[in-house]
C-alpha cells in the first residue's frame, strides 16, 4: 500500500491522469474562473450543445427570498431530442447509443444504433401527437428499463411535451396521485415488467390508478411481455403497433431554453410528493458537462449507470448527459441479484463496460455475498468507478476498490440530488485524489457553503462543520416546483436566506474535502432511494386501526437507512404480529416496496411536547440505540412515554 493510501487518499494512476479530460491544474484554473465568472465560464461551455438560436443572456438568478428566479441561457432556442440523437447521425450513425440487457440473462441483449434511436424516437413523437399531446402538455412515463422509456422521453422533448417518470415500484395511488398532480394528458405504461424473475402487473397497477384520475387521460401500453392484460377500448392504446405505422419523421420543436423538460417527484419534509421542474437547455448542458468530466468519458467507451430511469440519476446518466455526449449507454432491465450475485459483473464483462457507476446499497449487498462472484468475471475493461445516493462507508469502498476496480480504477463518489440536476460535489478522477466517504470538492460553478445550522452564519475556516448551502446557481438546478413556486422558496430558500438549502449536514476537513453527514431534515435514505417520513406516516394513518404514527430512520447494514416506525392503534385494537404485517403490507400498497416499514414498534404514546409537536429527535435516537443522548425530555408533556419506548424498542435485524 503506498504512503498516500496509508493516509486515505487514493490518487488516480499516473496513466490515468495523463489521459483524463481535466487534471488538478486544469481544475484550479476553470473552478476559480467558474465561481469568478460564471457568466463567461458558462458562455463558453454552453456551446457543448447545439442551439437553434444561441443564447446572448447567460445567467439571469436571484437566491433571494421572495423573488427567487433561475434562468441559464434565457433567450437560447434548442431541441434536447436533437442533442441526443439528431445532432449524432452524420458521425455516428452506426454506433451504438443504447445496449438493452434484459432481465433474463438467456435473452438477447439488444444494440440500438443512433440512426435506430432516432427512427424510434421519431415514430414515437408522431404517435404522441397522434394521440393529441402537444407542446407543453405533460406525459407520465410508468415503464420499467426498457428502450422505450428512452424513446418515450425523447419523443417529448422531441414535440416540446414535459414528461414525468413514476418509477415503476410505485403503487396505484401514489401514480394516481402524480398524474392528477401534474395534470397529465396520457400515460405511458406496458403490461407486465419483468424484474428478477417476477413481473409487476404495471398495466393493471395503471388501470387502478386511472380510477382516480380523469376519464380524459388516455394510456399508451408498451406490449412488451406479451402478458395478457385487460382493455378499454378507446381509452388504451397499442404503442408498438401505433410506432410501426407511424411516419419516422417528426421534426423536432424548437424550444426555450428555459421550457421545462422533465416533471421529476421527490419525496420531501412534508406529507405531499413535489413535482422537481427541470429546464431544457441548463440542464441538458450541465448534465453533459458532468458526464463527460465526471467519469472522464472518451469516445467509444461504454458507459453504465444501474439506476432506473424512474429517478434522477437515471434521467440524467442512463439517459441526457451520456446522450448528448453520443456516448453508448447501457440500460439493464434486472436486479444485481439475478439469477445471481454474479450478474452485475457478468454485465461488464459482455458488454466490456468502461465506466460502471451505482449506489452503496448496493455495493453493500454483493459484499455481503462474497467476492468470489466478482473474481469470475473477466473486469478488465473497466477503467472507472462511481458511487451515488448515499454516504459510502469504508468498508464498501475499499472492497469496490479491491474487488471490482482491482486498485486501479479511480472511484468517484458523486454528491447530487433530483434537484441539482446534476453532480455538486465529486471528483474529478484525474484531478482530486479521491479519500474514502468523501464527494471531496465542487464541479465547476458550484460555491458549496457550511452553515451554522443555528446561527445561519457562514464557517469561514477551511474545517468546518454543520449544514451544506450553495451560494449561487448553476444551469443544472431545477427552477420551480410544478405548480407552487411558493413551494419552492419555502422548501430551499426561507431557512438560509440567499443560499440553496441542500438539506444535508456536513463536514469539510482541512484539505477542503466536503464529507456529507446526512439529512438534517425528515428525509430518509433508504438503498439510496429518498423517502419522505411524512409520507410513510400519513400512509399509516390513514389505516382504521392506526391512530398515530411517527416514523424515522435507523442505521441499517445494507439499506444505509431501514425505516423505524411507531405506530399508536385505536383504543380498542390489541397489537399483533398479523397487524404488523397486516400494516407493512397497507404502506407498500399506499406508496410501494421501498416504504416497507422494516420495523414498527407499537407505541402506547409518542413522546410530544406540551404544544403536542412530537419530539422526533428522541425518536431518532431510541430506534438508533442511541439512549444516552437522549438530551432534554422535562418539556415533554408525559415523560414516562419515553421509558416504555426504550423498554419496549424493536431489535434489529
Ligand atoms: O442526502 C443526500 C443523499 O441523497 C440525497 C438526494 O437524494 P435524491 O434526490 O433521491 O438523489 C439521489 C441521487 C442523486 C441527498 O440530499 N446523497 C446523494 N448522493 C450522495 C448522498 N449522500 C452522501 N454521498 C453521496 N454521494
Amino acid at each position: 500500500m503506498s504512503d498516500l493510501a496509508q493516509a486515505g487518499v487514493y490518487p488516480a494512476s499516473a496513466e490515468f491522469t495523463q489521459k483524463a479530460h481535466v487534471d488538478a491544474e486544469k481544475y484550479e484554473a476553470m473552478y476559480a474562473e467558474s465561481v469568478d465568472n460564471p457568466e463567461a465560464f458558462w458562455a463558453e461551455h454552453g456551446k457543448r450543445i447545439d442551439w437553434i438560436k444561441p443564447y446572448t443572456k447567460v445567467k439571469n438568478t436571484t437566491f433571494e427570498f421572495g423573488k427567487v428566479d433561475i434562468k441559464w441561457f434565457e433567450d437560447g432556442v434548442l431541441n434536447v431530442a436533437h442533442n441526443c440523437v439528431d445532432r449524432h447521425l452524420a458521425t455516428r450513425g452506426d454506433q451504438t447509443a443504447i445496449i438493452f440487457e434484459p432481465d433474463d440473462p438467456q435473452d438477447p441483449a439488444q444494440h440500438i444504433s443512433y440512426k435506430q434511436l432516432s427512427e424510434n424516437v421519431n415514430r414515437m413523437a408522431n404517435v404522441l401527437l397522434s394521440q393529441g399531446v402537444m407542446r407543453g402538455d405533460r406525459v407520465v412515463i410508468y415503464l420499467p428499463m426498457i428502450p422505450e422509456a428512452a424513446y418515450a422521453m425523447l419523443a417529448c422533448a422531441r414535440i416540446g411535451a414535459i414528461h414525468s417518470i413514476v418509477f415503476a415500484g410505485f403503487s396505484p395511488d401514489a401514480l394516481a396521485n402524480r398524474i392528477n398532480d401534474c395534470g397529465a394528458k396520457l400515460v405511458i405504461t406496458a403490461d407486465t415488467a419483468p424484474r428478477g424473475g417476477r413481473r409487476t402487473a404495471l398495466k393493471s397497477n395503471t388501470d387502478a390508478a386511472l380510477l382516480h384520475c380523469s376519464d380524459k387521460v388516455r394510456c399508451l401500453v408498451v406490449k412488451h411481455t406479451g402478458d395478457q392484460t385487460s382493455w378499454i377500448d378507446g381509452r388504451d392504446v397499442d404503442v408498438k403497433y401505433l410506432m410501426k405505422h407511424a411516419s419516422p419523421d417528426c421534426p423536432p420543436r424548437p424550444m426555450n431554453a428555459e421550457d421545462p423538460l422533465f416533471i421529476l417527484y421527490t419525496s420531501g419534509s412534508t406529507g405531499k410528493p413535489k413535482g422537481v421542474v427541470h429546464s431544457s437547455g441548463g440542464y441538458l448542458v450541465y448534465a453533459a458537462m458532468t458526464h463527460e468530466l465526471t467519469f472522464d468519458y472518451h469516445e467509444g467507451d461504454v458507459f453504465w449507470c444501474t439506476a432506473d430511469v424512474g429517478w434522477v440519476t437515471g434521467h440524467s446518466y442512463i439517459i441526457y448527459g451520456p446522450l448528448a455526449n453520443g456516448a453508448t449507454t447501457l440500460m439493464f432491465e434486472g436486479v444485481p441479484t439475478y439469477p445471481d450475485a454474479g450478474r452485475f459483473w457478468a454485465v461488464c464483462e459482455k458488454h466490456k463496460v468502461n465506466q460502471f457507476y451505482t449506489a452503496p446499497t448496493a455495493i453493500r449487498a454483493l459484499m455481503g455475498q462474497g467476492s468470489e462472484w466478482v473474481e469470475k468475471y473477466d473486469l478488465s475493461s473497466l477503467k472507472l468507478l462511481g458511487s451515488v445516493g448515499e454516504p459510502i462507508n469504508p468498508e464498501a469502498w475499499n472492497w469496490y476498490n479491491t474487488h471490482v476496480g482491482k486498485g486501479n480504477c479511480p472511484i468517484v463518489d458523486t454528491f447530487w440530488q433530483t434537484e441539482t440536476g446534476g453532480h455538486m460535489l465529486t471528483p474529478l478522477p484525474g484531478a482530486i485524489p479521491a479519500k474514502p466517504g468523501s464527494a471531496t470538492k465542487p464541479f465547476f460553478g458550484v460555491k458549496p457553503v457550511v452553515l451554522d445550522p443555528t446561527s445561519a452564519e457562514e464557517q469561514k475556516d477551511t474545517k468546518a462543520e454543520g449544514v451544506l448551502c450553495i451560494a449561487d446557481s448553476w444551469p443544472g438546478q431545477m427552477r420551480t416546483v410544478w405548480g407552487d413556486h411558493e413551494r419552492f422558496q419555502e422548501t430551499y430558500f426561507s431557512q438560509y436566506k440567499g443560499y440553496y438549502f441542500t438539506g444535508d449536514g456536513c463536514q469539510r476537513d482541512e484539505d477542503g474535502y466536503y464529507w456529507i453527514t446526512g439529512r438534517v431534515d425528515d428525509v430518509i435514505n433508504v438503498s439510496g432511494h429518498r423517502m419522505g417520513t411524512a409520507e410513510v406516516e400519513s400512509a399509516l394513518v390513514a389505516h382504521a386501526k392506526v391512530a398515530e404514527a411517527a416514523v424515522v430512520g435507523y442505521p441499517h447494514p445494507v439499506k444505509g437507512q431501514g425505516i423505524y416506525a411507531y405506530v399508536t392503534l385505536m383504543n380498542d385494537i390489541e397489537p399483533s404480529e398479523d397487524l404488523r404485517k397486516e400494516l407493512v403490507k397497507w404502506v407498500r400498497t399506499e406508496i410501494g416496496p421501498i416504504a416497507s416499514p422494516d420495523l414498527i414498534q407499537w407505541a402506547p404514546g409518542l413522546p410530544k411536547t406540551r404544544s403536542g409537536k412530537i419530539m422526533r429527535r428522541i425518536l431518532r435516537k431510541i430506534a438508533e440505540d442511541d439512549f444516552g443522548a437522549l438530551g432534554d425530555t422535562s418539556t415533554l408533556a408525559d415523560p414516562s412515554v419515553v421509558d416504555d419506548l426504550i423498554a419496549n424498542r424493536m431489535n434489529k435485524s
